[in-house]
This record gives structure tokens, sequence and C-alpha cells, in this order.
């Protein structure tokens, strides 16, 4: 079995979907690795390191997709807005693996499917302990977290930690993490790392002691949280009455913080609105919110993604890119996700279509012309049950 590895084509993008080292460990069991001249270059990962491996450098990308059996990549055709489009290139029952956005650009599936691709996203990997090792979605929100701060630190007109100088005492700056999830958790560890004072809230109560666990103070709000998880760990969404009591709560410590950053996201709906223009109003001139829920819908009324707005002298980033700018990790982290799931897959050298695994059921997207998954199909306004998923209850 062939592996692709093309250049990425989202205008943004840095990232390659599979690093040397991980292309070795893939040729290691057996599959062969083919990368388009320059993929890796963007990451910090020069063609020859691939060559070093035994990756085979073809001519362009045209040869890329005629030769491989699996195309790897991280942004797909117009999964993201202004992506090269590739459709041409694909053939019927080949495999393309990547964060194909199913929910924002479903319509990207669709294309998939008439080009009788087998297509799997990670997005919709299942939250269970196996598929951790495959999860691209909590590596690259690991990395946003991480980088929402020091993104952060450089905009603010202050410096984060405690210093007891000869010119005077400076007071750490406050920094609260809204969301408590992958990217808020690091966020707070980033942030009391480098000596801020870090408050931060989620509606789930049980991440309470993961937040004090990192040094940060959890911020009680006296609200009903009860059914603020559900299963998985994943928050459900309130009503809208709760989010009134939440914005109105919660102002009063945006109001004292230096740096906001949010995170606070519920699966597979918008991003909860929990900072108002109001509640901008109220912070200091000077003051920064990192808002990375941007891309589903921002939790400050503010937020334009991937845009910087200023108001009020606060300055309110919304972006979209976070792991793209630290591609070379975020490539590795990428392409231990992609690999692990590969492993799952193909067995022997062959794919394994095992629809009884869990894992495999649940990311796969498209296979034999149609979309499979029933939200998908839902969005694109199809029937919600494929006949491919009706042959497999009957069989
Ligand atoms: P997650 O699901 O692990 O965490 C979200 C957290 O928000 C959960 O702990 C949840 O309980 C909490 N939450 C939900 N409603 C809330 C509310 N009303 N108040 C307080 N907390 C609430 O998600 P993850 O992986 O940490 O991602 C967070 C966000 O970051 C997502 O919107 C994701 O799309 C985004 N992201 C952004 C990137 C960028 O470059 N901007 C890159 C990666 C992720």
């Amino acid at each position: 079995m062939i592996v692709g590895v093309p250049i990425e084509t989202y205008p943004a993008e840095r990232r390659v979907a599979l690093v040397p080292l991980v292309a070795a460990d893939l040729a290691k069991a057996g599959l062969e690795v083919v990368v388009q001249p320059g993929a890796g270059e963007k990451a910090g990962f020069p063609d020859a390191a691939y060559q070093k491996v035994k990756a085979r450098l073809v001519s362009d990308r045209t040869q890329l997709f005629s030769l491989a059996d699996v195309i790897l990549q991280v942004n797909f055709l117009d999964a993201h807005p202004g992506a090269g489009d590739d459709l041409e290139l694909l053939r019927q029952g080949q495999i393309v693996l990547g964060l194909l956005n199913p929910f924002g650009a479903p319509q990207t599936a669709q294309k998939l499917a008439q080009r009788g691709v087998t297509a799997f996203a990670l997005e919709l990997l299942p939250r269970i302990g196996r598929a951790q090792p495959m999860d691209a979605l909590t590596s690259m929100a690991t990395i946003a977290g991480y980088k929402a701060v020091l993104v952060a630190a450089v905009e603010l007109n202050k410096m984060y930690p405690l210093m007891m100088t000869a010119a005077g005492t400076i007071r750490p700056s406050r920094v609260f993490v809204i969301g408590a999830g992958v990217a808020g958790l690091q966020a707070i560890a980033t942030a009391h790392r480098l000596g801020a004072l870090v408050q931060a809230y989620d509606v789930r109560p049980a991440v309470k002691e993961q937040v004090e666990s990192l040094g940060a103070k959890f911020v009680e709000l006296e609200l009903n949280t009860e059914g603020s998880e559900g299963s998985g760990g994943y928050a459900e969404a309130m009503d809208e009455e709760f989010y009134r009591r939440q914005r109105e709560m919660m102002a009063r410590v945006v109001a004292k913080s230096d740096v906001v950053i949010t995170t606070a996201a519920v699966a597979g709906r918008k991003a909860p609105m929990l900072i108002t223009e109001e509640a901008v109003q109220g912070m200091h001139p000077g003051s920064v919110i990192v808002d990375l829920a941007a891309e589903g819908g921002g939790n400050c009324e503010l937020t334009r993604p991937g845009e910087r707005v200023e108001y009020n002298g606060v300055t309110i980033l919304g972006p979209t890119d976070l792991p793209s700018t630290v591609a070379h990790h975020a490539s590795q982290m990428y392409a231990k996700n992609v690999s692990a799931f590969l492993h799952n897959l193909v067995k022997e050298g062959q794919l394994d279509l095992n629809l009884e695994d869990e894992i495999i059921r649940d990311t796969l997207l498209t296979h034999q012309g149609e979309v499979i998954n029933p939200q998908v199909r839902e969005l694109l306004a199809q029937p919600t049950s494929a006949p491919v998923n009706d042959e497999r209850k009957n069989s």
C-alpha cells in the first residue's frame, strides 16, 4: 500500500501531514511513502530528511495522486476556504485521511463521495481511550491553548510575572481562561508558567480539581450547572437563561483581567456567546481577549474570525490557525495521530474496513459514492441513512 503526502494547499497552512520520523515508522509496517517535493519545507522538514528514511520523492502532485492508495493531508479541497482543488486528481477507491471539516463544509464530503473516494475525517473520532493516540483535534487544541497565551503576551502592554526590581515592584498580570477543556487547560498551564495570576471557569464542575492542580483559581459562579456534562466528558448546551446569567456574573471577572482567553465549546453546536460588548466596555484599555472559539462562532460578541478588532483600547483577536504557527511540532503530533489511525485501518498491508470497529465506523465520512455520516447527510438534506449503512444493518 502506498501512502502519499502532498503539499498543503490551504493558503495559511504550514503543517505537513507526515514527518520523516513517522514516515520511517510506516515504512517499517510495510507501507511505502511517497512525498511531493517541498511538502515538509514550511514545517522545517526538508526533502532530504524524507529521503533519508527511504520515502520516495515523486516528480509532482499529479504523479503523487496517481501513485498513492492513501492520501494524508491536514486540510482537503475546499474544507477550508481558499484551499486548492485536487478533486480531478482523486480516483475511485482512493483513501483520504485528514481534517475534513465535515460539519463546517459538508459540500466537501459530497464532492469526495461523488469521486468514489473513501474518506476518513479525524474530527469524527469517538472520545474513547483507544482513539486517544489518533486524536488530532486534541493535539491541535493543546498547541492552540499554549500559543494563545503567547499571542496575548505579545499584544499586552504589561508583563506576566511579578517582578521585584530596583525600579519598583511590578504586579503580575491577571489571566482569565474561560473553558477548561484541552485548549483551556494548556492555556492555564502556560500562563501559570509565565508567572501570571490565572483564574479559570468551566461549566463542568468536574474540572475544578484539574484547574487547581495547574496552579489556577477556579472561579465559582452561582449557577446551576446540573446536566452540564454529557457523555465522553463533553459539555452539554445550556439554555439561554443560563448563558445570560453566566455572562452577567462573569463580566465582573472579565473587567478585572488583563488577558481573557476563551475556549468554551459545545460539540456540534455554535460556540456559546459569553462576553458581550458591554463586558468589553468594562475592561481597562490595553487588555487583550484571545477568542479560540472564533471559527465556531466566537465566545465574544465582538470577535471576527481571523481578524484583529480594537474596541475602546481593548484588543480582541480571533485566530483560527494557531497550530499552523507552530508547524514543526504541530506536524509531528499530527503525523503521530494519522499514523496511529493507519495502523488501526491497515492490516498486513491491506485496507481492513472493519465497520464493527467504532473508530473506523465513526470516522468514515464517504464510501462507495455515498456520504456516510448521518449528521453530514442531514446537513446535505439527504436521508440520514446511506444505502451502504442499510446494507450493513441487513447483513
Ligand atoms: P474541549 O471540548 O476540550 O473544551 C471546551 C470546554 O469548554 C469544555 O471543557 C466545556 O466544558 C467548556 N464549556 C462549554 N460551555 C461553556 C460555558 N458556557 N462556560 C464555560 N466553559 C464552557 O475543546 P478544545 O479542544 O479545548 O477546543 C476549544 C476551542 O478551541 C474549540 O472551539 C476549538 O475549535 C478551538 N480551537 C481553535 C484553534 C485555533 O487555532 N483557533 C485550534 C484548535 C482548537
